[in-house]
């Protein structure tokens, strides 16, 4: 039979069109610039690992990563020589920080950036990248990537107050959030609930303030309310926390830990009734909501005392924020106390609300002069912003925007969008959460931005973050189930640039991206 030759121009182009580019890989968060071309790199036990000076510990990732994903044990070489490999390259081709720019050719894969933290992040991409399949070849289809993140702080937050949550559980979080390119973990160590650090100075913080023997079971509304009557708690010793520490960096995460004042204090008070107002005897909070048993802001051993915790605090966390709460801080002792009122009157303070910012504005100071900066939540803004402080905005967007505009720097967290202890469907059928409702679609959809602020107040906005309260979230698994995916959106509003996001994309990726969630043992 003769072939007509028109048809053997189809077939010619059904060839040409194998060679084709592919389909464009599912990555989240979605890539600056991302093009697919033709064929594919084949990863064998022969590829190396190759890596400029200061890349061993990227190398060494991804090399876990790779035998993971594949089963293949891949050989790191320092020799730049060498042909079948996967090269980490630091370059000034790139100019962004955390940015990276991802090559994957038919005889090798590159990744360049100009920081160890660009590389990283180019590994996430490529890890993205690589299938889950074990054998002696693995095909990664060829890709071109340019990328670069849109915010410097993408950021999730963890209450392990409430609930405690171990070691474990915060390095799965750590790994989770970095495989989302998010370089923040704060973390929310002290409350009303529970003490969870050490503290060498303060024993009793952890040996009383750790622990309450009972909690409350259902909603706080509920009436009558109702308690389990077990004993519940835990803490982090000064060495897991280092452990931690060093684990989160070596993820490029940066961990902030958060120090609650002058509210949310009543562990400490019960661990030391010396630093509430009327030394009165108080056990650690077997409820949820706000207690009105708040540190003394008139007596002076208040503050030898959290001077000397911020001090540990300090020594164990090398990045340049701590958090100290502000938020929640009820004055009903306040008002009452005499310390208090002759600090209001020495301090010539107008109310309890400059006597709050009185407070904040010196432990600032104190701070400053161990050359750490202090976040706080928005109320902070009340009677009077400290001079430094970087506000984190949950109460809507209205601190964020006036903190921008007084030339502060801001993280937005509007809780109605980045509080992942809410509903995000049902709520028929989903476990019981705080309230409130908000979906993956709601989440995707933020912009941090205001579009109120003009350009130059706009810069201050650094970013954003989940914030995850656990009151009704008692088990690692519920902890997972509530944040992804929802947290997989989020990765994409700090991450991308907008004009890249689209979420019904987005949503397509996100049922390839499943995956990857349940290989990294998530429950979603
Ligand atoms: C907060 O949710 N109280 C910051
Ligand atoms: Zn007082």
């Amino acid at each position: 039979m003769k072939l007509h030759p028109a048809f053997l121009l189809i077939v010619m182009a059904f060839a040409c069109a194998s060679e084709k580019p592919q389909p464009q890989p599912a990555i989240i968060p979605q890539p600056l610039q991302m093009e697919a071309t033709p064929g594919f790199y084949r990863l064998n036990e022969k590829t190396r690992i190759n890596y400029d000076t200061g890349l061993e510990n990227e190398a060494g990732l991804l090399v876990k990563y790779i035998a993971f994903k594949t089963g293949l044990k891949l050989e790191m070489i320092p020799d730049r020589n060498q042909q079948n490999v996967i090269r980490l390259e630091l370059s000034d081709l790139v100019d962004t920080p955390e940015g990276y720019i991802l090559q994957v050719e038919g005889h090798e894969i590159w990744i360049k950036a100009q920081t160890t933290a660009g590389i990283f992040y180019g590994i996430q991409s490529l890890r993205q990248l690589i299938p889950f399949q074990k054998g002696e070849t693995v095909k990664i289809p060829a890709v071109k990537i340019s990328d670069e993140p849109r915010f410097p702080y993408r950021g999730m937050h963890l209450d392990v107050c409430r609930h405690f949550f171990d070691v474990d559980f915060i390095k799965k979080m750590l790994d989770a959030m970095a495989a989302h390119k998010l370089n923040r973990f704060h973390w929310h160590l002290t409350e009303d609930q529970g003490w969870r650090i050490e503290i060498k100075k303060y024993p009793e913080l952890t040996r009383i303030g750790a622990w309450r023997n009972s909690t409350l079971i259902g909603h706080a509304s509920d009436r009558p309310e109702k308690f389990d009557t077990i004993r519940y708690g835990g803490y982090y010793t000064q060495e897991q926390i280092k452990e931690i520490v060093e684990y989160a960096a070596e993820r490029h995460i940066t961990v902030i830990p958060e120090i609650e004042m002058p509210g949310h204090a009543q562990a400490a008070l019960a661990s030391y009734p010396w630093l509430g107002c009327f030394d009165q005897k108080v056990e650690v909070w077997n409820k949820w909501g706000v207690s009105e048993n708040v540190y003394c802001a008139g007596k002076e051993s208040t503050f030898d005392f959290l001077e000397n915790v911020l001090s540990e605090v300090a020594d164990l966390f090398p990045g340049e924020y701590i958090h100290i709460g502000g938020d929640e801080c009820p004055k009903a002792n306040w008002e009452k106390c005499p310390h208090c009122q002759s600090r209001i009157k020495n301090e010539r303070l107008e109310n309890e609300h400059e006597l709050q910012s009185y407070f904040i504005q010196r432990i600032e100071r104190f701070l400053n002069s161990k050359g750490k900066r202090i976040i706080g939540w928005d109320e902070i803004l009340e009677g009077g912003l400290a001079p430094n402080a970087t506000v984190m905005s949950w109460r809507g967007e209205e601190g964020g925007i006036a903190a921008a505009r007084q030339q502060h720097d801001v993280i937005m967290t509007p809780n109605d969008i980045c509080y992942f202890d809410h509903y995000q469907a049902g709520p028929e059928g989903e476990p019981l959460a705080i309230g409130g409702m908000t979906t993956v679609e709601d989440v995707y959809g933020y912009e941090p931005v205001p579009e109120v602020l003009n350009q130059s107040e706009q810069k201050y906005i650094l970013g954003t973050q989940a914030n995850v309260w656990t009151e009704y979230i008692p088990t690692p698994e519920h902890a997972e189930y509530m944040i992804f995916p929802r947290l997989c959106a989020m990765a994409e509003v700090c991450w991308t640039a907008n004009e890249k996001k689209e979420y019904s994309d987005f949503m397509k990726r996100l049922k390839a991206h499943e995956t990857i969630l349940d290989l990294l043992g998530l429950n979603q």
